[in-house]
């Protein structure tokens, strides 16, 4: 199918359901009590996202915010809630029936929050070629969105291009778990259901890191459909771009305190716990990003650790049998490869079968933000112990 005929029909779907009053997509989780306080029925009956981008306390106040196909609005409203009367928020859509809707709807808005005029502006535009001026943007947010677009890559381009230095994104989404089939791909109704278009994790990930930006990673996860075996998840996430250094910093060496005992990060530096590694100012500044930092010392000089100081930090698994179970470990990122202390690789991303003994050392306080665990056995799986050899390698 031509790139503008998905793109042409996706359009005409939303048109359709905006002015019908559709339900559409996917379960989210708004507050809709308190939406409801101050933006329209009209708006809240055409959300069709897939997570609450601006409702995870990523808006500040006095921020330029850009929400990708902002639809009737309704995070754009959100937004511009949060940013308050100082900020400004910028909504693209391609469909007019839903900028109609949602022109319509920012003026009762504005008068809701008590604001003297609208902060919000909404563009006619597509979201691989977006109506936004280079590096004005300081977040980034869209809901269910990218996975309508035919050219992902060109998006993430986009966005890249119009983020401020300093600047990140907060994006809900569908992917799949693995890659979408062709008789999929090439089946309209299931584009506009925001299936067919949908990327795996680690290619929406790869992508976003190919387009500039760094310390991407998963900030929420939940299974939505099983189509043909094929899984469908809802995601939020999120990652920086990074400014130019201003001042020059001393910082030369980063020792990895643990508990992993291996990280690759988005540069495809590797460092190993205890070891200090020579780092350039662009490493530094990508270790001092949230998610990154906690894992760190960033020193002027070499700083070995070793298991006894108190600043070491491993995780091992308890000295009992394995129990497989059906859980998977997703290691959520921000790093792109990582390993534990018993044997196991983890690549952003991509699940990995892993035991009962590993599943509680990931639920330990190092480990338990960079992961996703889920369950995929069936009703009838046992669960049985095994014993691991003696060199520990079972599991
Ligand atoms: C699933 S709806 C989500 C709308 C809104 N974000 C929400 O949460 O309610 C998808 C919206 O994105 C718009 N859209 C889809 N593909 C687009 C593209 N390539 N460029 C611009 N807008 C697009 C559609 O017109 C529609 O309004």
């Amino acid at each position: 199918m031509p790139i503008e005929d998905i793109t042409q029909k996706v359009s005409e779907r939303y048109a359709n359901a905006a002015s019908t009053g559709e339900q559409m997509c996917c379960p989210t989780s708004y507050d809709m009590g308190y939406l409801k306080t101050f933006i329209p029925e009209e708006v809240l009956k055409i959300s069709y996202g897939c997570g609450t981008p601006a409702g995870l306390k990523t808006v500040r106040a006095g921020e330029t915010v850009l929400d990708i196909g902002s639809g009737g609005g309704i995070d754009c409203f959100e937004a511009s809630r949060l940013v308050g009367p100082t900020g400004r928020v910028i909504g693209i859509d391609m469909t007019d029936t839903m900028l109609e809707i949602a022109r319509k709807n920012a003026v009762v808005v504005a008068t809701n929050l008590g604001y003297p005029s609208s902060n919000v502006e909404f563009r006619k535009g597509l979201a691989d070629a977006m109506p936004v001026d280079d590096g004005t943007i300081d977040l980034i947010i869209s809901n269910c969105v990218i996975n309508l677009a035919p050219d992902k890559r060109k998006v993430f381009r986009e966005m890249y291009r119009v983020a401020k230095p300093g600047g990140r994104f907060t994006i809900s989404d569908i992917v799949a778990d693995q890659t979408v089939p062709q008789y999929l791909v090439h089946d309209t109704q299931k584009w506009g259901d925001c299936l067919s278009g949908a990327l795996t994790l680690t290619d929406y990930m790869n992508g976003m890191t190919a387009a500039g930006f760094f310390g991407i990673h998963l900030v929420k996860f939940s299974p939505w459909r099983v189509i043909d075996g094929i899984h469908f998840f809802s995601v939020t996430l999120t990652g920086y771009k990074i400014p130019p250094a201003t001042t020059a910093s001393s910082v030369r060496y980063a020792t990895l305190r643990g508990p992993f005992s291996r990280l690759v990060d988005e540069r495809g530096m590797t460092y190993y716990r205890g070891t200090p590694q020579s780092i350039t100012p662009d490493e530094s500044r990508l270790l001092s990003l949230p998610s990154f930092s906690e894992h760190f010392l960033l020193t002027t000089e070499p700083i070995p650790l070793d298991n006894h100081d108190p600043r070491w930090r491993a995780v091992l698994p308890a000295d009992a049998p394995c129990t497989w179970q059906g859980h998977y470990a997703l290691l959520a990122g921000p790093f792109v490869e990582a390993a534990d202390d018993d044997h196991h690789v983890y690549r952003r991303g991509e699940p990995l079968e892993v035991c009962s003994k590993t599943v509680a050392v990931l639920g330990t306080d190092g480990y338990q933000p960079h992961f996703v665990l889920l369950n995929r056995a069936g009703e009838g799986a046992g669960g049985e112990a095994v014993t691991c050899s003696p060199d520990g390698g079972c599991c």
